[in-house]
């Protein structure tokens, strides 16, 4: 929205949601509030970002005691404050680095003043202390609040409890355990006195290489969508905020800043917003946080398609959109598109937003250069692995005679910036591999069982060495109950009940997207030097991936176009056994909604859990489909040996539809739709079938976000 009241340009989102309360919320100025009452003045100022600060001259006269957040409503308050004021609030109170890099915003001097609420904390906004506004302090997340574990004349150390990373989390397929998982971090968040935890992480496992894949859910969208709503649900009942991130198609970090994912339009709404719709429809976060790259040509926080269109007008968000630190380029193109806060912020942005205010043109802050000491690695970027130690064979022989079972635990690391790589970090060192086979020769020698554990960031390859262990144990990153939890499964006190939230490919080059990814420098600047280390990831030469796999991305791919996976998505093991009933089906023909029905009782010897994943086939149709989809997943209660349990699941007219990009529209295709329910993508155990009579247009939706380019689409080919 852009037009001129009162003689100003007023180019904030003026949106008044029917959801928002007007009237006066019960809430104290955060230095004499209780910590309840504390998170309600938060909330109503997360209430004034909702609704947008309409840019007009502040009404409360001279003399006049200012209306106060907490005592007046919402649109008194805002009445009251000034442009400089309400621009305040809109841009981050900026983030203390220990050297200054050029072109990067920076807090002005009074900001960096204001001692930190929570030290180490990510990010903060602007207090207005005069109309009783408190600042919001954000934390990262997602595994845990982060946070200074010291401050500066306090003795005392101020832990945060190491939670499993997201993969590990969603290997569990079960979104009640991510929302007790959230409310514990929720807890934390709330006692040190952070309002927004900056998480989840929701991007799409696209690539086994994703530098942060650790930090989401999964190569597929439904999985990854409610694994998410639970978090949110979690965390959020302790009355702290989330933070939906990194909106959206934020699949690799190779020059994140300046990175164009170009992706079709199909692949976009059915995969990589997909997840973001489902939580934002079942959780309704507090905030969004927008990526770093560009979708298809615009930077995702200046893109109103997606802030607005997408975002608020087709799928109702509430809350408010904050950026990636330091994300974007234009500041008033970013309050245009509906992103409500500029994180952390800077000088710079606050005087681009002040000067548009009141000009047609909008006017760029002059970014200064001076600044600096820069360091020559990448901070955020773990250290390398450490070299595998020699290990003579006289010392696993004694190893081998004395212990009961073998344990080798190959370690890998990834962090934000970069990506990994495939020699020595997704295939095994030649050491790695010798030490294995070394390891587990002597100890079959001796009888008794060898044990690999991945304790890993990501997807590693296990097709060429697994003939070697006994048993591999999946642990990824589990935090710091790593040691008990990873006892418990091997000693059997717990049996395991995780499954795959992606695929193992066998080898790198079967990953369908291994041509394209992470992208590539843009032709026009190929000549140019990249710059190395930290800079490269704060000023990286503009690139783009091409996203030509669209919708056939981890099993999606596999399946249809018949590769076999190292593991299919879906996969793990128990120690016990598990036998599925006749799948039954509420309707033989579709008419808005159809319930599966199916009874697994635990065969075994030992209690379990069982993860049953509902795919659906569909029909030959004018729209190319994958071999079939995940569109809905249950997990038994721990069931007794010998015990049983019925497990429904609904389908509705999404679950069948895939996003026609010629129609803007979700269509379920005429036509027999077979439906599976299986123990990994690639184990049906029953299945059943069901007519839908006419094609149905399931939900519309705007004609936006579309490619510049063509794409070369990969497409099966059918006999
Ligand atoms: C990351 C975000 C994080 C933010 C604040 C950025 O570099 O991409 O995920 O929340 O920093 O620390």
């Amino acid at each position: 929205m852009c037009q001129r009241a009162n003689g100003r340009l007023d180019f904030l989102p003026l949106r008044r949601l029917p959801t928002v309360r007007q009237e006066p919320v019960s809430a104290m100025p955060a230095s004499h509030a209780s910590p309840s009452r504390e998170r309600a003045a938060i909330r109503s100022v997360s209430l004034l970002l909702f609704v947008g600060l309409p840019l007009m001259t502040a009404s409360s006269g001279a003399g006049q005691t200012p209306p106060q957040l907490g005592g007046a409503s919402l649109d008194e308050v805002i009445g009251a404050m000034t442009v400089e004021e309400k621009v305040s609030l809109l841009v981050g109170m900026g983030m203390n680095l220990p050297f200054d890099i050029p072109g990067l915003p920076r807090p002005s001097p009074e900001d960096r003043a204001v001692p930190e609420k929570v030290p180490g904390a990510a990010g903060r906004t602007h207090a207005i202390e005069r109309l009783g506004i408190p600042s919001i302090t954000l934390a990262d997340g997602p595994a845990g609040i982060r946070i200074d574990p010291t401050r500066e004349g306090d003795a005392r150390t101020y832990h945060a409890t190491a939670f499993p990373v997201a993969t590990l989390l969603s290997s569990s397929w079960d979104p009640a355990l991510a929302e007790t998982v959230g409310a514990a971090i929720g807890r934390q968040v709330r006692e040190y006195g952070a309002d927004v935890l900056l998480a989840p992480g929701m991007n799409l496992h696209r690539n086994p290489l994703g530098g942060r894949n650790f930090e989401y859910y999964s190569e597929d969208p439904l999985l990854n969508g409610r694994m998410a709503a639970g978090f949110v649900n979690g965390v959020e009942s302790e009355g702290v905020g989330t933070s939906l991130k990194h909106f959206a198609v934020n699949s690799q970090e190779f020059n994140r800043l300046k990175s164009n994912s170009i992706v079709g339009q199909r692949a976009l709404r059915e995969l990589y917003l997909r997840g973001f719709e489902i939580a934002v429809k079942e959780a309704q976060p507090w905030t969004v946080m927008s990526a770093y790259n560009l979708v298809n040509g615009t930077y995702a926080p200046q893109d109103r398609d997606l802030l607005t269109t997408i975002l608020r007008d087709e799928w109702g968000f509430e809350g408010f959109v904050m950026t990636d630190w330091f994300a974007g380029d234009d500041p008033v193109a970013m309050m245009r598109a509906g992103n409500d806060v500029i994180m952390p912020g800077g000088v710079q942005q606050s005087a681009a937003i002040v000067a548009a205010v009141g000009s047609d043109e909008l006017s760029e802050a002059q970014l200064e250069a001076e600044e600096a000491h820069r360091p020559p690695g990448n901070i955020l970027m773990p250290a390398p692995p450490i070299p595998e130690m020699e290990t003579e064979a006289a010392l696993i022989r004694g190893a081998a005679a004395r212990a009961d079972v073998g344990l080798y635990s190959l370690g890998r690391n990834s962090g934000e910036g970069g990506d990994r790589g495939v020699e020595g970090d997704f295939d095994l060192t030649v050491a790695e591999v010798a030490l294995i086979r070394d390891l587990s020769q002597g100890f079959r020698a001796e009888g008794k069982p060898f044990v690999v554990v991945l304790n890993v960031a990501g997807v590693t390859e296990v097709a060429g060495w697994r003939d070697a262990a006994d048993a591999i144990l999946l642990a990824w990153q589990p935090g710091q109950e790593a040691g008990n939890a990873i006892a418990d499964v091997l000693s059997g006190a717990v049996n395991p009940s995780g499954k795959l939230p992606m695929s193992f490919p066998a080898q790198y080059t079967d990953v369908p997207s291994s041509r394209t990814f992470p992208g590539q420098v843009l032709p026009e600047y190929a000549d140019q030097e990249q710059p190395a280390g930290f800079m490269a990831m704060l000023n990286p030469l503009p690139s783009q991936a091409v996203y030509e796999e669209g919708i056939f991305v981890g099993y999606r791919y596999y399946d249809t176009f018949d590769v076999e996976p190292a593991y299919p998505f879906g996969y793990g093991l128990s120690y016990t056994t598990f036998e599925y009933g006749d799948l039954e089906l509420s309707e033989a023909r579709f008419g808005g909604e159809i319930t599966a029905r199916v009874m697994v009782t635990n065969t075994g010897d030992v209690p379990g859990r069982e993860v049953v994943q509902l795919y659906v086939s569909a029909p030959r149709g004018s729209l190319v489909k994958p071999e079939a989809e995940l569109r809905a997943f249950a997990k038994t209660r721990l069931l007794q040996p010998g015990e049983s349990q019925t497990l429904a699941f609904t389908l509705d007219g999404r679950s069948l539809a895939s996003f026609d990009p010629d129609r803007s529209a979700w269509i379920a295709e005429a036509g027999e739709y077979e439906v599976r329910a299986a123990a990994s993508s690639r184990d049906t155990r029953v299945r059943a079938r069901f007519a839908v009579p006419e094609t149905l247009v399931v939900e519309e939706a705007h004609d936006v976000m579309g490619p510049e380019v063509e794409i070369d689409l990969l497409r099966p080919t059918y006999d």
